[in-house]
């Protein structure tokens, strides 16, 4: 197994084998695709609730390299610490978890259960296999309200609903941990709004039910699925009246995992790095962009703000970029073209 950059060590030359919980998903796929081009083994532990064993297939025969996948619940402690016994990991990124804002309302006991309970499990199973390093899918949804634009690392965090509360408990748990023992190390990813998909079209997000989010929402309204899309709210002040959001293309935000693992060892033990792109882009515009992009009419309609919406969301990104040496590059028309290819070629997602 070899890494792409000549100034590893010895040491971190070992350092190849990841544990990806949740890797059947949509970042996570993407994240393993990129680990496996880069050179690292990875092992996926993930109960498929909202992924897919087509994704880690096509993977596999995109790269000609086999992916380690165990089909399990993280909040089952039994079979992962026997999978990370098995496996042991020098590295865990941990995706797996549930991620509807509203879902998490009206069920905020499966939310502690799965993203904390299932977390805390995974901590523990680290334990068991002498493994100290952690990268933590965290969310902007933690910062709340913005006091100021744009959210660097020390805008203080209020996360207003349960999902967001998880991420930030879980948060505080890794630094608990982290200081419990000096060979620990947890970097927290505060990710904004990831859209598009592998430039090929053979993986990316797809919804089981209504999609939440803006951009699977859009594409199905492209195909034909939906009449029309709801654009809640065109009276904030941001530059239509539309939100306002801080999209970062999928292949963009697994390259981040990669520059993560790559320079753990210069971050702070414990680290949070906002993954964005640093621009803001309203829901009117990201129509736009998309209608360039697809050549489809995007038929929408202005309907009530969305209850807990803030009006515009944006990172600062220089501490990442300073301390991964990353620039996300990628503009809203290639995302908006990758996720237009993938939904295309896949109206059905990975079900046939
Ligand atoms: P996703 O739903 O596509 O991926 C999550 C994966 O975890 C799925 O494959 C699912 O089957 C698996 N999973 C869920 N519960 C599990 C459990 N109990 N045990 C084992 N596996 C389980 O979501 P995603 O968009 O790829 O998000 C990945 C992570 O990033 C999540 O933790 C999410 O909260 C976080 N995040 C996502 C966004 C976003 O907009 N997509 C933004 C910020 C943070
Ligand atoms: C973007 C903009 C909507 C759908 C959510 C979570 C956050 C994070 C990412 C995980 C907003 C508008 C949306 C629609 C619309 N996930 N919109 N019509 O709200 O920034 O963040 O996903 O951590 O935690 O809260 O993303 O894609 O839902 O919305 O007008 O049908 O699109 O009002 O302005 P959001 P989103």
């Amino acid at each position: 197994m070899i890494f792409s950059t000549a100034n590893f060590c010895a040491v971190e030359l070992m350092q190849n084998k990841v544990f990806i919980t949740g890797g059947a998903g949509y970042i996570g796929s993407h994240t393993c695709l990129e680990l496996l081009k880069k050179g690292f083994d990875v092992f996926v532990f993930d109960n498929l609730s909202n992924g897919s064993a087509q994704a880690l297939k096509r993977i596999e025969e995109y790269t000609d390299k086999s992916i380690n996948f165990v089909c399990g619940d993280i909040t089952s402690f039994e079979k992962l610490k026997t999978a990370m016994q098995q496996y042991s990991p020098n590295f865990v990124i941990h995706f797996a978890g549930l991620k509807s804002v509203s879902e998490s309302v009206l069920k905020p006991m499966e939310y502690y259960n799965v993203n904390i309970g299932g977390s805390i499990n995974l901590l523990k199973a680290m334990d068991l296999s002498n493994c100290d390093n952690i990268i933590f899918s965290s969310s902007a949804t933690v910062y709340g309200h913005p006091k100021y634009l744009p959210y660097d690392e020390l805008h203080p965090v209020n996360p207003i609903n349960p999902y967001g509360r998880t991420k930030l408990m879980f948060e505080q748990i890794l630094s608990d941990w982290v200081q419990s023992s000096p060979s620990r190390r947890a970097a927290c990813l505060r990710y904004f709004n990831p859209i598009g998909a592998y430039k090929n079209g053979m993986i990316g997000e797809f919804s089981k039910g209504t999609p939440n989010n803006l951009m699977p929402f859009l594409t199905q309204v492209a195909l034909g699925k939906r009449e029309f899309l709801p654009v809640f709210g065109d009276d904030y002040e941001t530059k239509d009246g539309s939100g306002e959001r801080d999209y970062i293309h999928v292949v963009d935000l697994a390259f981040g995992h990669f520059k993560t693992i790559e320079k753990m060892h210069a971050l702070k033990p414990f680290q949070i790095l906002n993954l964005g792109t640093g621009n803001s882009t309203s829901v009117k515009e990201l129509i736009t962009a998309f209608e360039n992009a697809s050549g489809k009419k995007i038929d929408f309609r202005v309907a009530q703000r969305r209850l807990g919406d803030i009006a515009q969301s944006w990172a600062d990104p220089s501490l990442a970029e300073k301390l991964l040496e990353v620039k996300f590059n990628r503009g809203i028309g290639e995302m908006c073209e990758d996720s237009w290819r993938w939904q295309s070629q896949n109206p059905n997602g990975y079900e046939l």
